[in-house]
Order: C-alpha cells, then structure tokens, then sequence
C-alpha cells in the first residue's frame, strides 16, 4: 500500500472584505456580539458583479496549488471537489475545474458534507492514492456562502457567520509509509440534519411551491439551532481527535499542530482547553475570514504552511464538525 502526501497548497479569497460594523448597517447586529460570540471581526464576501463563484474561486486556488507542487495540469490525475454551495444544482464543481483548467478528460467527483466536506475530500482522495488508482489528486473545498445569506435582521444569528472563500491541495503518491496521511476518520448523525440546514429549494419543495408561499416560505436560507450545533461540535471534536490519536498509538502531547474546522473561535478555544493546547499549537483564522465550510480547514492549513507554523515531520491533526451532523479528523505526519 502506498502512502500519500500533501505537495501542494494554495487559497483564494475575494478581496472585498465585509466587517462587523459594515454588517451592523444592514441589520441589528454589532462588533461586539459577533466577536464576544464567535471571535470574527470580519470575513470576505463576493462583492456584486464579480465573476467569483465557487468553482472559480476554486480554479484559482487550485492553480496556486499545482505550480507548488511542482506539477504541469496534465499531471493530475482525479478531482474530488467539497462544497454546499455548487455553482449548479447539478453538474457539480468538479466537472467545471477540469474544463476550466482545461485538464486531461479525469474523473471528477463532488463532496457534500458541508463543514466537515474538506475532510471527507482528503479522505476520499487518500484512498484512491492508498490503493494505487491515482498518484497526483486535485483536492479543493470552496464555499460561496454570502449571496444564499439572509442578510437582514431576520437572519443574524447566521448571517454573521459565514464567508466565502477556496482553498485546494494535491494529494501525491508517496513511497515513504512513515509520512503523509496516517489515517483519517469520518462520522454521520443523520438525525439531527435539520439543526443546520438549507431545506430549499428541494425537490419535495421546488421553486414554484416557494414562490407561491407569498415570502412565507424562507427554507431557502439556512437555518441553525446554534446552542445544539455547538454543544454537539465540543464533544465529537474531541472524540474524533482521540480516535484519530489512538488509531496511531499517538498522545495528545504528540500533536505540532492542530487545524480545526474554523466554525467558531469559541468552539476551536474550548477543544485547545481540553486538550491543554499552547496558542502556538492551534490555528485559528477565522478573525479574518469567518466559517468558510467546506474552505476552512485548507485555507488555514495552507496560510499555517506559508507562515512556516508546520514543519517536516509535525504531527498534524485536522478536525471538523458540522451540518448533517457529520464530522471527522485526518492524522497527518508532515
Ligand atoms: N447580533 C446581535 N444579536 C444577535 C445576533 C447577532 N448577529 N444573533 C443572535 N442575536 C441575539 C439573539 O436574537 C438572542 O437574543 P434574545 O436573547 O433577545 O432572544 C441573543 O442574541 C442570544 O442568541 P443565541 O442564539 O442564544 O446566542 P448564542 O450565545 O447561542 O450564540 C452562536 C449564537 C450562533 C454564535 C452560537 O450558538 C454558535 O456559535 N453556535 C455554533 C455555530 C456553529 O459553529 N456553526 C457552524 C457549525 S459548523
């Protein structure tokens, strides 16, 4: 069995950033609930106009990750692509990276696991490299989350959360079974799927039918039961990270360096707490950029990369949690 690698990172936000207090002026919200309440001070949104979407936020991070990795488009050889806001209903992102970076004719898969999508990505994409299929893989998670946002007040116990943005990476073959990917872990609760959720428009509950409501019907923009969703996230985050250790016969002690899930800074701070965690142990980004879902993890994990805050041979962990619920954690020996 072969091992594989990271050899590749790269990110992409818009440049057009939205703070708290430009939000507070389009419904009644301010700096300090939001930063008291999840540590973000500002987070970037396409701005109107602008050619961004998902898959192309995600082309432009994947280009950034190729070259590093020292590799031409025709070297790779599959996508997986994680997102909950797809440029199309269907086909999904994926297929549009490989015609927009003009790729080789490679398969093309997309992920819906919504904060926890990143992870389920890596994984889907270190099995292909384990077994032999695929040596260089394009993996992207990238979220256009602002224009699907109830922007008024209605909505700002949401709203204020989320950000857009892309990150992607190349999973390459590696001979060496002692680094790379170690093992990763993937977990569903399906039954509280409603406890964060964007019902619609669904085909139980089609456009026409949303329509007809007369407004009355705001399935379309997503709901959460905050409280639920973080008491939740607290406990599998720290069982997923156990798991992931034991696994490998790893302590906490082992860990270098720890990415989770950028959800809320409260949640991320909790687990570092618990684990008994240094600052220079954890990364945290979300001051800046918000939740960007399926983009959180690998925005961090590169911007901690670029920073020199991940060294050869650091036992990385990378943790998330969300909608679904699902949730999970990748082991990596840097
Ligand atoms: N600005 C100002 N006030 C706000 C607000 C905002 N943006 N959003 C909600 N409020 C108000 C509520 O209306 C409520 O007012 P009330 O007491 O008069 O009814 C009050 O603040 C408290 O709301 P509540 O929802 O109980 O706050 P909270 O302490 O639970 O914090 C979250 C809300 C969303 C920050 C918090 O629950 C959370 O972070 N949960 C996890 C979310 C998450 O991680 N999601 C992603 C999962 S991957």
């Amino acid at each position: 069995m072969y091992s594989s690698k990271i050899t590749g990172l790269g990110y992409y936000v818009p440049d057009n950033v939205v703070t708290n207090d430009d939000l507070s002026e389009l419904m009644d919200t301010n700096d300090e609930w939001i930063q008291e309440r999840t540590g973000i001070k500002e987070r970037h949104w396409i701005p109107d106009g602008s050619e961004d979407s998902s898959a192309i936020m995600g082309v432009k991070a994947a280009k950034i990750a190729i070259e590093r990795a020292g590799l031409s488009k025709d070297d790779i050889d599959f996508i997986v692509f994680a997102t909950l806001s797809p440029d199309y209903f269907f086909p999904g992102c994926g297929v549009q990276v490989q015609d927009m970076l003009d790729l080789p004719t490679v398969g093309a898969i997309d992920i819906r696991n919504q904060c926890s999508g990143f992870i389920y990505a890596l994984s889907t994409a270190d099995q292909f490299i384990k077994t032999g299929m695929y040596k260089n893989i394009l993996v992207i998670g990238a979220e256009f989350h602002s224009n699907g946002l109830d922007k008024t007040t209605r909505g700002r116990g949401v709203s204020v959360i989320f950000g857009d943005g892309a990150g992607a990476c190349i999973l390459s073959r590696e001979e060496d079974n002692s680094k790379g990917i170690l093992s990763s872990h993937l977990h569903s609760e399906g039954k509280y799927a409603d406890k964060l959720i964007v019902a619609s428009p669904s085909i139980k509950n089609w456009v026409p039918e949303i329509i007809n409501s007369n407004g009355k019907d705001i399935s379309y923009f997503p709901y959460m039961d905050g409280t639920f969703v973080f008491k939740n996230a607290v406990v599998r985050f720290s069982e997923v990270i156990m798991e992931g250790l034991e696994a490998n016969n790893l302590q906490v002690s082992d860990i270098d360096m720890f990415i989770p899930h950028q959800a809320n800074l409260r949640i991320s701070q909790f687990v570092q707490k618990k684990f008994g965690l240094n600052d220079d142990q954890v990364y945290n980004n979300i001051m800046k950029y918000g939740n960007t879902t399926a983009a959180s993890i690998i925005i961090a994990l590169t911007e901690a990369w670029e920073n020199g805050n991940i060294k050869d041979n650091d036992l990385v962990v990378l943790a998330a949690f969300g909608s679904g619920f699902t949730w999970g954690s990748v082991i990596i020996r840097w």
